[in-house]
């Protein structure tokens, strides 16, 4: 378990999303909520925590939105990086910096690093022949390629990966490939590139994988032994494109370093740039054996994170490798995958301007229909009935009626703790509990489960006002009334702390509502105990947590949906 007294540090990484778009809810299902309520986890428990992310701001994808926008690629992850940035704050993600890979800072971090694998003889030169756009009389990435999938035929899949069957593919695997500049057949052509080995580093990562880490994720560990079962072989980590980090070699002339070479180390030059902004060491984020380091991702993520990166960090020396990478799988967006390209997505600046203030109502629903283990999906229906039947009708019910009836019989004043019954006994052992169990299932990257755990407190809550019914006792046992509202109210408080990673402004509005002290009662060793809240502290005025959303709000947001997408 975790405890204040003996903190260890985590850094915590999300994977760094392309600035080639705005953030959706597949970003936030997949990676950015699940690794924010992990970084609030630790936090609450006295942890020392470092919680990064980024724009990823090369590579093809940027490139392909700047033509399409008629914008340099720096305009166009100006634009993005901002937007997103903004819009993570706004619902409340907890970064510690949200930075970028177009910085100064982290050019030269990634340029170093690069240096030190080549100096180091790590990274083997190659001459290989690859696809050329005669037309265009340029060499092709990966993303300028289409064809079809080997593995599931989709006929529309990149050079490096079929958005169909999520496979990773190198562009020699298509086939019939095409160039989607000028539709002109491939040539191929002889280019010089430098390789990250990765067949001399199987045989520890094997070990390191498939023997010590038989603990990640099912899907993670999966497809990491089915990569190390098929051999791996060298990948190239230098491009023949304009868009990216020069490769810091004289003979490399016009070619840039791989995206994703570049992106993983972002978390690294994300880190010195905070430091550096603190007044503190980057290193023991990085470099302490008792480090943990949790890399949030999606599944399209796992082999950089699980194998390349880690092959890149041993390769450099002196890294900590990351604990885990608990990636989720999918999200799917009413039935159908979600996508940048077709504006098939619910984009969060959006959402943000259309639900003020109701942050935690997205962060609930895309926690608790996160694709944990397999795809899932979210539907605007959905989304209305998780508000509607859970967090109105449950959460906000539970927390209302505690609140509004102290104020009518008490005048807002918290009353005094007489004689327990064996149905408040009942509630003592059950909530002693209750934060060890949200908390495993946290640790062991189990929102939904944790989520659902402090949704059944507000349950519990709502059968013991129904049971002991304190409107009809007001009239014969005040006393009596005093005790259960007592009770009640310090099931409210558990409730502001338990659901304070996944329901931040819920949380605060919660102990505002309490009289809590905010932040210091906050805190997850202090959940479980039914003295959160002393008998006279004063209430603030009820108000109401939850709104329901009508059909017409629901109709508004499907029909600008399937007009766009
Ligand atoms: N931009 C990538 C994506 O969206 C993720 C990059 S993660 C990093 O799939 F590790 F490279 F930073
Ligand atoms: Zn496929």
């Amino acid at each position: 378990m975790l405890t204040p007294s003996n903190p260890t540090t985590h850094t915590i990484t999300a994977a760094l999303p392309y600035a080639n778009g705005p953030i959706h809810i597949g970003h936030l299902a997949g990676v950015l909520i699940p690794a924010d309520i992990y970084a609030r986890y630790l936090r609450s428990c006295g942890q020392r925590v470092l919680f990064i992310s980024g724009s990823d701001e090369h590579g093809v994808p940027v490139t392909i939105r700047a033509q399409q926008e008629g914008l340099t690629p720096q305009q166009v992850v100006d634009k993005y990086h901002t937007l997103n940035k903004e819009a993570l704050a706004d619902l409340g993600i907890s970064l510690d910096i949200f930075s970028r890979t177009s910085s100064a800072h982290h050019h030269q971090t990634t340029t170093h690093f690069f240096k030190t694998l080549h100096d180091q003889g790590q990274l083997e030169a190659k001459e290989t022949e690859q696809y050329y756009d005669p037309v265009h009389q340029q060499f092709l990435a990966d993303r300028y390629i289409r064809g079809t999938c080997p593995h599931c035929g989709h006929q529309d899949a990149y050079g490096d990966q079929c958005e169909s069957c999520g496979t990773a593919l190198s562009p020699e695997e298509l086939l019939r490939p095409r160039s989607t500049l000028s539709g002109a057949p491939l040539q191929r052509k002889k280019t010089q590139h430098w390789y990250l080995p990765l067949d001399r580093h199987e045989s520890w990562l094997k070990q390191w994988i498939l023997e010590e880490h038989r603990e990640w994720k099912t899907n993670v560990y999966g497809q990491c032994k089915s990569w190390l079962e098929q051999g791996l072989k060298p990948r190239a980590v230098t491009r023949d494109l304009a868009w990216g980090i020069p490769v810091p070699l004289p003979q490399a002339k016009g070619k840039v370093l791989y995206v994703w070479f570049d992106a993983p180390i972002g978390y690294i030059s994300a880190t010195q740039a905070w430091a550096k902004e603190h007044g503190e060491d980057w290193k023991p984020f990085w470099q302490n054996p008792n480090t943990q380091l949790v890399h949030f991702v999606g599944k399209d993520n796992i082999v950089f994170h699980c194998i390349i990166f880690p092959a890149m960090l041993k390769a450099h020396g002196g890294f900590v490798l990351p604990t885990n990478v608990p990636a989720n799988e999918f999200l799917n967006l009413e039935g159908e995958k979600i996508s940048t390209s077709r504006n098939w997505a619910v984009w969060l600046h959006e959402y943000l301007a259309n639900f003020p203030n109701q942050q935690d109502v997205l962060r609930y629903v895309l926690c608790s229909s996160a694709p944990e283990s397999k795809d899932s999906d979210f539907s605007w229906k959905d989304f209305q009935a998780k508000n509607n039947n859970e967090l109105v009708a449950i959460l906000g019910n539970f927390v209302n009626r505690t609140v509004v009836l102290t104020h009518k019989y008490f005048d807002g004043i918290v009353p005094t703790c007489h004689t327990l019954t064996e149905v408040e006994h009942t509630l003592v052992t059950y909530i002693q509990k209750l934060p060890g169990q949200v908390g495993q299932a946290i640790e062991k990257f189990k929102f939904k489960e944790g989520l659902q755990l402090c949704m059944d407190l507000a349950r519990a809550g709502n059968k013991y006002l129904a049971e002991t019914e304190p409107w009809h006792l007001i009239k014969t046992d005040r006393e009596r009334v005093g005790t259960i509202l007592h009770t009640a109210l310090q099931l409210t408080a558990n409730l502001a702390i338990l659901l304070e990673p996944f329901l931040p402004f819920t949380s605060h509005r919660l102990e505002q509502s309490l009289g809590m002290p905010h932040p210091a009662t906050r805190q997850w060793p202090q959940a479980g105990s039914m003295a959160l809240v002393d008998a006279g502290t004063v209430l603030a005025a009820p108000t109401l947590l939850f709104e329901k959303i009508t059909d017409e709000q629901v109709e508004i947001q499907r029909q600008k949906l399937y007009n766009s997408g």
